[in-house]
């Protein structure tokens, strides 16, 4: 069964506690949480105060996004705010080794991800050192962009190269994820899907979490295979 990120990016900022209570209900397995510093990328989200402030108000685990472009300088904030996954981007770090076995240190999973232009290939001699790697379906910034279909080829490589390797990494992806191609995205090996759009932007966003989990469950994303 793969599981379901929503995305609180897209939810009612002014509520964020609304937005996780209802994510609850849904049975989402994580709430994604994307820090944008206006700099790497060009929007500004949110930062450690609103993550504490989630972080004692739901009881689910918090994967934190850093679309920084210093993604050291806060880390050990952003663990201790609450963060139970914390991904960093390939594209901003100049340290990654380092970066990621501080992640781990810190008591959180370390996950890098990977913009739409940047092969899966350039993780090879990081696999050991990460748990996830979230493949970037969209060019990070904004919610509710369209989904860029060579993510799934990105994802099968990158599974193919897991396995090859022996390792035990999981593959997230985000952007772009719908109704349309969610049991594509599940199909092509990834173990957690990112929604924000597609479940908020929804006229009942209780009942879309319910029929995305259902879309992403191994049955549905094996038939779209055949
Ligand atoms: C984009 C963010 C995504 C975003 C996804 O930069 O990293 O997590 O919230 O939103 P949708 O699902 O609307 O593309
Ligand atoms: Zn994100």
């Amino acid at each position: 069964m793969s599981k379901l990120a929503p995305s609180v990016l897209s939810a009612d900022l002014a509520d964020l506690a609304g937005a996780a209570r209802l994510c609850e209900q849904g049975g989402a397995d994580l709430l994604h949480f994307d820090v944008m510093d206006g700099h790497f990328v060009p929007n500004l989200s949110f930062g450690i105060p609103v993550l504490k402030a989630l972080k004692a108000r739901t009881t689910l685990p918090l994967d934190v996004h850093l679309m920084v472009s210093n993604p050291d300088r806060l880390l050990d904030d952003y663990v201790e705010a609450g963060a139970a996954r914390v991904a960093v981007h390939w594209e901003a770090s100049v340290h990654l080794d380092r970066l990621l076995a501080r992640i781990r240190d810190l008591g959180a999973a370390a996950g890098v991800a990977l913009n739409p232009a940047t092969p899966v290939e350039v993780l090879v001699d990081t696999l050991g050192r990460l748990d996830y790697v979230l493949l970037m379906s969209v060019n990070p910034g904004f919610g509710g962009q369209a989904f860029l279909p060579h993510a799934l080829d990105k994802a099968r490589r990158l599974q193919a190269m897991i396995e090859r390797a022996g390792k035990e990494v999981e593959i997230e992806m985000d952007g772009g994820i719908d109704r349309d191609n969610i049991a594509l995205a599940v199909a092509a090996g990834v173990d957690t899907c990112v929604a924000g759009s597609a479940i908020f932007g929804a006229p009942e966003p209780l009942e879309r979490m319910l029929e995305l989990r259902r879309l992403a469950s191994p049955q549905m994303a094996g038939s779209e295979n055949l």
